[in-house]
């Protein structure tokens, strides 16, 4: 594995040249900013990401949804479910939003994330300011009820390892994390996706 912690020698990124961001907002009219959704495979994530994406598109306003089973076929398509890959992923992934947002772009991001650590590594990278972390709460026994991709009963007849929440854990945000929770087992999807909606327009408005 290359260091990522530094610019490797003989590299010289030169962002001062670039056209700034305030240009790129001013011509979208829009500010842009990473919603990061996380939660267990099954919870929501996708379904709310997918209608707030339409929603706000349906707005004039410009966003993009990076998720996890999209993202995982092509950039991400040498990594598994290793704690240290699930790490590679999401440090990728949050780097490809912090590019989206410096653009203007309304970027949505929906990945489990299931550790604090990476939760922070994602909000270090693309930035406080710019991060708005999101939890899409619901119970295991409810997404494995669900159960739209068969995962869960996979995991359970042992077909499946490292699976999230079974032999593969999730970790429970705590307070002043996150900054808004969406609680999938007690609301219905509309009540989820508006105040969704109410958050994020909160946040981008110019
Ligand atoms: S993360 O842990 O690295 O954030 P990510 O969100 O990219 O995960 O990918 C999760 C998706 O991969 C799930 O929605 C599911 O469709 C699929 N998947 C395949 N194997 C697993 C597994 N072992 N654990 C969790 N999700 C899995």
């Amino acid at each position: 594995m290359p260091s990522h912690k530094h610019t490797p020698e003989n590299i010289h990124p030169e962002f001062d040249r670039m056209l700034d961001r305030q240009a790129k907002e001013s011509l979208l009219q829009q500010n842009g900013c990473v919603v990061w959704l996380y939660g267990l495979s099954g919870s929501g994530k996708s379904t709310l990401a997918n209608q707030l994406e339409r929603r706000l598109h349906q707005q004039g306003l410009l966003v993009k949804l990076l998720d996890g089973d999209n993202v995982r076929s092509g950039l991400n398509n040498n990594l598994g479910f290793s704690d240290q890959d699930r790490q590679e992923n999401i440090r990728r992934v949050a780097e490809v939003a912090k590019l989206f947002c410096a653009s203007g772009i309304i970027t949505l991001a929906s990945f489990i994330t299931p550790k604090k650590e990476l939760r922070e590594l994602a909000g270090n990278i693309v930035g406080a300011d710019d991060f708005i972390e999101v939890y899409v709460k619901c119970s295991f026994e409810t997404c494995a009820e669900r159960d739209v991709k068969g995962l869960y009963a996979k995991a359970e007849s042992g077909d499946l390892k490292q699976f999230t929440g079974k032999d593969s854990s999730f970790e429970e945000p705590q307070a002043p994390r996150p900054d808004l929770t969406l609680d999938t087992d007690a609301e219905s999807e509309s009540e989820s996706l508006e105040k969704l909606y109410q958050w994020v327009s909160q946040h981008i408005s110019k």
